[in-house]
């Protein structure tokens, strides 16, 4: 194991990135990001340290998987406090690596012809709000993989059906990496950690804890079985001020299939709505039905 200490390599081409990858048959586990870090990156970064000797976190806002009038041009942007973060609690030491990449390193020939399908994954919840994010985000995962070849990926519960679809790609096209799944963070209030709560106004971060709110709802509906959770969720979004919902979702957490009115058993709760112009997903697993 890497001793903390010392300080990390920034890599910003393909070549610096390549002669910082340890060639000595340590392991190595990538946190793939999009920068603008907290405590919910820094928990990934935290769980790579134990499962490998070498950690690479990536930083790149991926321009294919955002959408025309989406918030790409205004996403958080802080590679000097991303590595304040990133170095200041020895997190990343002498030995690791950060790669923080511009689009032109990341797609030297422009838009990529050839893209990863995410297949139905792709197309229900966040891919049916926004129509080809998920191929964007796995064709840049894969070749994130390619380039930093790691033994372990993590990715956080925070996006469960990212989450799905990278487990998904890597069974079905045979990517040799290990997929670790890591548990969501939130404030202290509730409010799950996001790049994009940046954006809200303090009266809408009051509105926005509606979110979680509802989740936990859920959580003590979910004995009266699906309906009784939708409800519950749809009645605390109301009451919280939270119009302008997205989606409301009960789903099988592999296949992102929505779960009849019967279910029971183990089921995700997925929700998303704008709060002003700020959209915000949150998640949580509930056990329906059957359990008093
Ligand atoms: P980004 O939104 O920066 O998130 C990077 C990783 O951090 C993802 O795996 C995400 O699930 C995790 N994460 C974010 N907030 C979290 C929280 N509150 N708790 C736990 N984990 C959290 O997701 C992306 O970037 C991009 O799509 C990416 C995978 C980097 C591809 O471009």
């Amino acid at each position: 194991m890497t001793t903390p200490g010392g300080t990390p390599t920034l890599a910003r081409t393909r070549a610096e990135l390549a002669s910082a990858l340890a060639a000595d048959g340590s392991s190595r586990a990538v946190v793939m990001t999009m920068g603008a870090l907290h405590a919910g990156h820094l928990s990934l970064v935290r769980h790579a340290r134990e499962l490998a000797d070498q950690v690479v976190v990536t930083i790149f806002v991926n321009p294919l998987q955002f959408g025309a009038g989406e918030d790409l041009s205004r996403y958080p942007r802080d590679l000097e406090g991303d590595l304040a973060l990133l170095t200041g609690e020895g997190l990343l030491g002498a030995g690791d690596v950060v790669f923080a990449p511009t689009p032109d390193v990341v797609y030297p020939d422009g838009n990529p012809l050839v893209r990863v399908s995410a297949g139905p994954l792709g197309d229900v919840l966040e891919g049916a709000v926004r129509p080809g994010h998920f191929d964007g985000v796995l064709t840049v995962v894969l070749k994130l993989l390619h380039l930093t070849r790691p033994d372990v990926a993590l990715f956080g519960r925070k996006d469960a059906q990212q989450l799905a679809a990278v487990r998904r790609m890597v069974r079905d096209l045979d990517v040799p990496v290990e997929v670790v799944g890591v548990p969501l963070v939130r404030d202290a209030d509730g409010l799950a950690l996001s790049s994009r709560n940046a954006y809200l106004s303090p009266d809408e971060r009051v509105r926005a804890l509606g979110l979680s709110r509802a989740l936990r709802a859920a959580q003590d509906a979910a004995a009266g079985g699906a309906p009784a959770v939708r409800s519950a969720v749809r009645a605390v979004l109301a009451e919280a001020g939270v119009r302008d919902v997205d989606y409301v979702a009960l789903v099988d957490p592999d296949t992102f299939v929505d779960v009849p009115d019967d279910r029971v058993g183990e089921t995700l709760v997925a929700l998303a709505a704008r709060v002003g112009t700020t959209r915000l997903i949150d998640n949580t697993t509930v056990t329906l039905g059957g359990v008093a």
